[in-house]
C-alpha cells in the first residue's frame, strides 16, 4: 500500500511557498461554466479533488487544459447537465456544481452526495437557496433533478447557518438569475471572498463578500477571465503545526496570515514566536514543547477553522498541560484521535469534545488517515515523534495537499513516499 515514511525528531528549518487554496479553486472551477468562453486560473494546486472537478467539466462538454499550475477552461460548448455517480462520489463538494450547471443550462441532474468521512453532510440549505431563486428540485432514485422553469429570478435568501457550500451555490446560481439576489447569514470565509473576486473578474456584479450579506446582480454580460487563486490557509496551518510539533523555524510565503489569525493566536498562546507580513508568516518554536492552550472551539470564520482542528491537535500532543477541543461544525471529526493515541498521545474524545493531555514523547507507529485533514495531523504528529511512522490512506491526503513530501523535505523533514 502507498504510504509515507516519516522519521521524526528533526527540528525543521527553511522556507516554503504555500500552494493555491483547494476550497477556493473548486467553486471557481464550477464558476467557469457561467461564462460561454475561456477562464484561466493560475496557482491551481495539483490535487485529486481538482482532477475530479476537471473530469466533471470535461464530461459537461468543456475543453480543459492544464499546464503546471495553470488551468484553462473553455466552456463555450457545454452539452450536458448531468454529473455521473462515480464523479459525484469522488468528491463530496461536487454538489457545488449544482448552482452553476442550473444557471448555465436551466437544469441539473446529479446524484445525492452521501455522508462522508466527517459524518452526515446535508445539502438542505443548498437546495432551499436554489428553490428561492425559482429552481424546482426533485429526488428520484438517489438522483437530484433540478429544473428552473422559464428562468431563475433573484431573491432574498436567508441561510439558517452560514454554510460555505450553500453560500457558494447560491452565489453561482444568482449570477445567472434575473435581478438582484441578497444572501443573508452568508458564510464569511476567505474562500467566499476569493470566489467573489473571480466572479467579478469575469464581469459578474457581486458585493458584500466577507460580510454576512452578499449581494449579486444577476445576468450581467460575462467575459473571458484570468485569475490567480489565493494561497491555502489550511495548508499553511498544517505546516505551522508541523514546526510547532517538531521545533525549529520556518517561513511560509504565498498565503495571507490575516486569514488564519485565529490559528496564529493559539500557536502564540502555546509559546510559538510568530511574525507576519502581508503574504508571509515566520514561525519559531524554541520553547519546546508548546504549552496547553485551554479551550479551542471550532466555529465559522473568523472563528477557529474546523479544518485546522486535527493539525493543531497533533501539534499539542506533546504540550505541557491540557487543551480541550470542542468541534461544533462536524459530528465525526475526531477519527485521527485513535491514530494519534497509537503513537502514545493521551486524548480522550467523547461526542464533540476531545481533551488532549500533553505527553513527554510520541513514538512512531503505523497509522492510517481516515480523512484529509486527519491525514495532515498524522504527518504533523509523526514529525515530532521518536522513530519511524508510516502513514497510509494517502488518497485522503492527496485531496488537499499537493506537495506535502516536497514541502516538508524542503524544511529538512525526513519524509518519503513509498509506492507499493
Ligand atoms: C466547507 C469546506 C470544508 C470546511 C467547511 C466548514 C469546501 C470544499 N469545503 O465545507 O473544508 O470544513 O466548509 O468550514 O469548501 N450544513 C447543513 N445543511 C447544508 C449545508 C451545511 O446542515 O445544506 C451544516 C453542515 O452539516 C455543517 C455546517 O453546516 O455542520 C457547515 O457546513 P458547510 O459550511 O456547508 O461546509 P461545506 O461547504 O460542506
Amino acid at each position: 500500500m502507498d504510504h509515507y515514511e516519516i522519521r521524526g525528531g528533526t527540528p525543521l528549518s527553511g522556507r516554503v511557498e504555500i500552494h493555491g487554496a483547494k476550497n477556493s479553486v473548486l467553486p471557481m472551477l464550477a464558476a467557469t461554466l457561467l461564462n460561454h468562453g475561456v477562464s484561466v486560473l493560475h496557482n491551481c494546486p495539483n490535487l485529486s479533488d481538482v482532477d475530479a472537478s476537471l473530469a466533471i467539466l470535461r464530461h459537461l462538454g468543456c475543453r480543459v487544459e492544464r499546464e503546471e499550475d495553470r488551468v484553462t477552461v473553455d466552456a463555450a460548448s457545454v452539452t450536458r447537465w448531468d454529473i455521473p455517480d462515480h464523479l459525484m462520489r469522488e468528491m463530496r463538494s461536487s454538489v457545488i456544481f449544482l448552482g452553476a450547471i442550473l444557471a448555465r443550462t436551466g437544469q441539473a441532474d446529479v446524484s445525492m452526495p452521501g455522508g462522508c468521512e466527517l459524518g452526515p453532510r446535508p445539502i438542505d440549505l443548498h437546495l432551499a437557496a436554489l428553490e428561492r431563486l425559482g429552481a424546482e428540485v426533485e429526488q428520484q432514485g438517489g438522483r437530484l433533478l433540478c429544473t428552473r422553469g422559464d428562468r431563475l429570478t433573484g431573491a432574498e435568501i436567508d441561510l439558517s447557518l452560514p454554510s460555505v457550500g450553500a453560500t457558494e451555490n447560491a452565489m453561482l446560481a444568482a449570477v445567472g438569475a434575473f435581478g438582484c439576489t441578497v444572501i443573508r447569514n452568508a458564510a464569511r470565509e476567505p474562500e467566499i471572498v476569493d470566489l467573489a473576486r473571480f466572479l467579478r473578474s469575469m464581469g459578474a456584479q457581486v458585493r458584500g463578500e466577507g460580510s454576512s450579506t452578499v449581494i449579486v446582480e444577476g445576468k450581467t454580460p460575462l467575459h473571458d477571465a484570468e485569475y490567480r487563486v489565493m494561497g491555502d490557509r489550511i495548508v499553511a496551518a498544517t505546516y505551522l503545526s508541523a514546526v510547532a510539533a517538531a521545533g525549529g523555524e520556518a517561513e511560509l510565503t504565498g498565503a495571507d496570515p490575516s486569514q488564519f489569525s485565529s490559528v496564529l493566536a493559539l500557536l502564540r498562546q502555546g509559546g510559538a514566536e510568530i511574525r507576519c507580513r502581508p503574504q508571509s508568516v515566520h514561525i519559531r518554536c524554541v520553547q519546546k514543547p508548546l504549552c496547553g492552550v485551554g479551550c479551542i472551539r471550532t466555529a465559522p470564520y473568523p472563528g477557529f477553522p474546523t479544518d485546522a482542528q486535527p493539525v493543531l491537535m497533533a501539534a499539542l500532543c506533546r504540550s505541557q498541560g491540557t487543551t480541550v477541543f470542542v468541534e461544533t461544525m462536524f459530528e465525526n471529526r475526531y477519527r485521527h484521535v485513535d491514530e494519534l493515541c497509537r503513537m502514545g498521545a493521551n486524548i480522550r474524545a467523547e461526542g464533540r469534545v476531545a481533551v488532549v493531555t500533553g505527553v513527554e514523547r510520541l513514538r512512531g507507529a503505523p497509522v492510517q488517515a481516515h480523512d484529509l485533514r486527519g491525514g495532515g495531523a498524522l504527518c504533523v504528529a509523526a514529525l515530532g515523534a521518536e522513530g519511524i511512522t508510516t502513514v497510509t490512506g494517502l488518497n485522503h491526503i492527496r485531496r488537499g495537499y499537493a506537495s506535502l513530501v516536497e514541502d516538508l523535505s524542503a524544511l529538512g523533514a525526513e519524509i518519503r513516499e513509498v509506492n507499493a
